[in-house]
């Protein structure tokens, strides 16, 4: 091998040392540690919450019965699809109004015929479908 030739190997090979050491800094226990530690902390109540992250942990109240009404109802009872009471058809509610709140709110709950259980909304507490149903009759009478 000529000494040229032993040069570049020497040249690569320092290269690779110095590579490798950059790599293994990489892998140090204090940079590993950083990388797979958790992105996010649990809080529980009572825990002192910063003040930046507060808003995240906010929760919303129970929805009203018009909100509700708006997404998740109007779709039939805004035009009356497959027989659905329409709102504010005083006539078409008479009868079931007359039946009593209790039975009015069970088939919401359990559904009726083309009446879906929740009437779709199946994130709705039962507490919520009340109020919309509420909110319903108040406004078809
Ligand atoms: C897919 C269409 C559809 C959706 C969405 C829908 N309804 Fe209905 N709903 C009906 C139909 C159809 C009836 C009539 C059922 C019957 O008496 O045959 C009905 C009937 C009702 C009644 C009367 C029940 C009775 O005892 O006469 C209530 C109360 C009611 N719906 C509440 C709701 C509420 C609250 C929502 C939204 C959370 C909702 N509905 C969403 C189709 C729907």
């Amino acid at each position: 091998m000529s000494a040229s030739n032993k040069l570049k190997i020497t040249l690569i090979s320092a290269a690779f040392a110095f590579s490798y050491s950059v790599a293994a800094d990489h892998l140090s226990s204090h940079s590993v540690e950083k990388r797979i530690s958790p992105t996010g902390s649990v809080y529980k109540s009572g825990d002192d919450v910063p003040v930046a992250i507060a808003p995240i942990v906010e929760v919303s109240g129970p929805r009203t019965g018009e909100a509700i009404y708006n997404t998740k109802c109007l779709a039939c009872h805004g035009t009356g699809v497959a027989g659905a009471p329409k709102l504010g058809d005083v006539a078409g509610w008479a009868s079931r109004i007359a039946a009593g709140e209790e039975t009015l709110l069970n088939n919401a709950l359990n559904g009726i015929n083309a009446m879906p259980p929740k009437g779709t909304c199946a994130d709705c507490s039962d507490d919520e479908i009340s109020a919309t149903v509420k909110y319903m009759v108040a406004n078809s009478q």
